[in-house]
């Protein structure tokens, strides 16, 4: 479940292009399980209407601090004491300036400053042509406002609505509800590197053909999305996947099982956790074939023969950072029975203190799953659920037992 599940968020737009994507993330708060008030200042009002807004957090929208539905009339005050957050987004160059100065000449800056300012925290996405967000004065202005305690979040980069391309467009919707769950989620690793593998391993036969497994990397990307929401900083090695990366996390790219095995060793002196997630192919053609191999018509198939691949979580375990459990190393094993049996086995074979067991073909390729953490003492179990869920229990099992 969303860390943003039961919030009551404030969204305030002030005038930009990029309202239309506020739209969005309107509609995946709520369904992120967050009740939604909108407030929306009158250069949203040119971009945007207040029915769209109201359609979508299925709550009516304020644009006035004269509003007569608040009994008092102080909807500033009202509607801020309810909060569990602010954000604005769009937020834009002229907004962000009137924070900084603490104007209060319409509800949502009213609001803004009349907030109670250890309660609720004010986040704001900048939105803006890329010279207005690179001009000095909203440069400085940035720098107080995150003095000020206000969090604001990155821009994004690409072409926008003026026709130039840079710095400045909104972040798109589902980023921000990332960053707003990171926000709300607790900083428990805080300080922490954490190094990840994830998918399956290629290893070529030729130029065109290889051997694969059917590993979908969903388990190792979540694992890394919960780190990263956790405050590490996240190195995620993945195979050949088709996933996004997680936002935040330091995605590498490799093919092939040694490849792997040379990033994980140029990222692991950094590390503090070490989470294998990888479906590491077992062997590798002894020789992979510079040109493609032609069938010539004889009926006569190819000779193939296997090397063994190394073990990268052994290799890491039983390097002396991890043997000393300066690198605390976490292992992985899909098998098809006897889960506890093999995960023991395993975790004693590759030397972890920590091994998650799960029922390979149940999950391959799934949304969900259930695990058996092993370690020196027992078992336990973290039942069937999604992947995203089962990660942010693995992260907060793991922190638990860090040095
Ligand atoms: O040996 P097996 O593949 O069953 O072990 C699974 C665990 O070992 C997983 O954590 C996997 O990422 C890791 N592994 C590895 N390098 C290999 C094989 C497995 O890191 N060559």
């Amino acid at each position: 479940m969303s860390t943003l599940a039961g919030k009551h968020i404030v969204l305030g737009l002030s005038g930009g292009i990029a309202a239309f994507k506020s739209a969005e993330l309107c509609r995946a708060l709520v369904k992120a399980g967050v009740t939604v008030q909108v407030v929306m200042t009158q250069a949203a009002e040119h971009f945007m209407t207040a029915v769209t807004m109201q359609a979508l957090s299925g709550r009516p929208v304020y644009t006035s601090q004269w509003d007569p539905r608040e009994a008092n009339n102080m909807a500033h005050i009202n509607l801020s004491r309810e909060a569990d957050a602010i954000v604005v987004a769009p937020a834009s160059a002229d907004f962000m300036s009137k924070l900084l100065h603490g104007g209060a000449d319409e509800l949502l800056s009213l609001m803004c400053l009349a907030r109670p300012i250890d309660q609720v925290p004010l986040i704001v996405a900048p939105a803006m042509n890329r010279e207005m967000w690179s001009n000095p004065a909203t440069q400085r202005n940035v720098a107080q406002l995150k003095a000020d305690g206000i969090h604001v979040l990155d821009v994004g980069q690409g072409d926008q609505a003026c026709g130039e391309t840079g710095d400045g467009r909104m972040l798109e919707a589902e980023e921000i509800l990332e960053d707003l769950e990171a926000f709300f989620t607790l900083k428990v690793l805080a300080g922490k590197a954490v190094l990840v593998t994830a998918g399956p391993t290629y290893e070529a036969i030729d130029p065109v053909r290889g051997i694969t497994n059917l590993s979908s990397g969903k388990m190792g990307f979540a694992i890394a999305r919960a780190a990263r929401m956790a405050g590490a900083t996240v190195t995620l090695v993945a195979g050949p996947v088709h996933l996004p990366t997680p936002r935040g996390v330091q995605r590498v790219d490799v093919r092939s099982a040694r490849q792997m095995l040379d990033a994980v060793q140029l990222n692991a002196d950094a590390a503090d956790v070490f989470i294998a997630t990888a479906a590491v192919a077992d062997w590798r053609p002894s020789h992979s074939a510079d040109q493609k191999i032609k069938k010539d018509g004889s009926g006569q198939t190819p000779e193939l023969s296997f090397v063994e691949n190394p073990d990268i979580l052994a290799t890491i375990a039983q390097s002396p950072r991890g043997a000393s459990g300066d690198l605390f190393c976490v292992g992985f094993a899909a098998e098809s029975q006897d889960l506890l049996a093999h995960a023991t086995a395993k975790r004693i074979r590759k030397g972890v203190p920590l091994l998650v067991g799960n029922i390979g073909p149940a999950t391959f390729g799934q949304d969900d799953n259930a695990l058996l953490l092993v370690d020196a003492s027992g078992a336990r179990e973290l039942p069937h659920a999604s992947k995203q869920a089962l990660a942010v229990q693995l992260i907060d099992d793991i922190t638990h037992r860090l040095k």
